[in-house]
């Protein structure tokens, strides 16, 4: 019989989860001053952590403050002070939720306005159509560059697990750095790091042995992967399949499985190739084909919003499952759903003509409704689409300048 949502789970390295549903990663971008936690998150994780969600994974934490995928997300470096990450900690840990840290590099998915670090593995822009030129093209990394990176990502884990953090979950989708290093489309390199299969893969395993390395035992280490990139030429489905695969032996507690980039934003449930995805459990499917490629515990997520539809995951042979926007909407529901086998996570969308614009306006409601939270509010019943892409985008202005400011990158 297979487990049921409210059951337990205990990752290979002996952390126990209260259940099986988990907050997958949201960057919040409501980091105080000096790219650091405060009491905007603190409010946030309390409210989720007091709906009985077993795990919070937070939103994407940067592993180099100077190459940020938003203005006001959060960094953690070797010498970034620990006293407002135990902070976060103590919120989610006080109600009963273990709590993971996601560690980030964005590559070339940094905004031109941003300014800072655009690193990748080949000097391959974007292509955003009419929107290419919100960002620059990349700068080809060298050896130094690489080995910079994985100790940064190294040293970022250290410090989540001195600041108590049950794991990290490393960010290997979503056309991020790691990512990038993975497809064929945007890594064009002749060296060990790129070429076939198992060199593209070389950055993500080096990742994981560092931190592996540098962690105590019991500490969780996760990957989330592209199940597919959804682009002629990328990275496929039987690609995922082998870096599953070489990712065994390495001490790797979970791979949650996604899908897309901003190029092909699989994860909001559109494609770039063309290709439908379920209505519900977006990359389910693609899951289902991975269950028997290693040993090493799944998570899905895309699209759940349903009791049923969440059951239907783990009836398939997948250890847990990932909810994000549902959860921005009703950061009760899986306490809902203890009592109300029906109660639904529906969220506030629309799907207006100009996809770019329908995916902006829905992620600024969201933004929307993790800040209201920020706020100590609950989320809003409803919301005005273009109301919402109007202060998102101001607010994001406002904090790109005051992050240039901060980091002398007017100068
Ligand atoms: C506002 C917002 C921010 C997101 N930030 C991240 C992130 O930092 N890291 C990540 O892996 N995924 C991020 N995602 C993607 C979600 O983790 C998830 O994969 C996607 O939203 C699909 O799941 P859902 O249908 O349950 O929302 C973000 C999604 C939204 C809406």
């Amino acid at each position: 019989m297979s487990a049921s949502v409210f059951d337990a789970f205990t990752l290979p390295s002996g952390h126990t989860l209260k259940n099986r549903l988990v907050k997958a990663a949201m960057e919040e971008n409501m980091a105080a001053p000096g790219q650091l936690p405060g009491d905007d998150l603190f409010n946030l994780y309390d409210q989720w952590a007091a709906g009985e969600t077993g795990l919070l994974i937070t939103g994407n934490v940067m592993v180099d403050r100077l190459a940020m995928t938003g203005p006001g997300g959060v960094a953690l470096e070797r010498d970034t002070p620990l006293a407002p990450f135990k902070e976060w900690v103590a919120v989610a840990h006080g109600k009963g939720a273990s709590i993971w840290m996601q560690i980030n590099h964005p590559g070339r998915q940094v905004f031109r306005r941003m300014g800072g670090r655009n690193l990748a593995p080949s000097a391959v822009g974007l292509d955003l159509g009419k929107h290419s030129s919100l960002f620059d093209v990349p700068k080809a990394m060298s050896e130094e560059e690489i080995e910079d990176v994985i100790q940064r990502f190294a040293d970022t884990a250290v410090q989540a697990q001195n600041a108590g953090f049950d794991g990290v979950e490393i960010h290997a989708a979503h056309g991020y750095l790691l990512a990038q290093f993975l497809s064929p489309l945007s890594n064009k390199r002749s060296d060990r790091w790129g070429d076939s299969l198992e060199n593209r893969a070389r950055l993500l395993r080096e990742v994981v042995i560092r931190i592996r390395a540098a962690v105590r035992p019991g500490f969780a280490v996760a990957v989330k992967l592209n199940s597919a990139d959804f682009q002629r030429g990328g990275f496929e489905l039987s690609d995922a399949r082998e870096v599953l695969a070489s990712l065994e032996g390495l001490g790797v507690d979970l791979v949650e499985l996604s899908g897309g980039s901003y190029e092909s934003p699989a994860m909001q449930g559109r494609t770039a190739d063309g290709r439908t995805l379920a209505r519900e459990a977006y990359f389910l499917e693609f899951a289902q084909a991975l269950t028997d490629a290693s040993t090493i515990p799944l998570m899905v997520t895309g699209g759940v919003r349903r009791l049923s539809v969440a059951q239907e995951v783990l009836n398939s042979g997948v250890a847990l499952v990932g909810m994000a926007t549902a959860l921005a909407q009703t950061p009760d529901l899986p306490r809902q759903w203890s009592t109300d086998a029906e109660a639904s996570g529906e969220i506030l969308q629309v799907r207006w003509k100009d996809k770019t614009l329908s995916g902006l306006a829905n992620m600024a409601m969201v933004r929307r409704q993790l800040r209201r939270m920020g706020d100590g509010l609950p989320p809003a019943r409803r919301l005005s689409a273009i109301l919402s892409v109007v202060l998102d985008q101001y607010r994001l202005a406002k904090l790109t300048r005051s992050y240039r400011k901060a980091l002398g990158l007017d100068q």
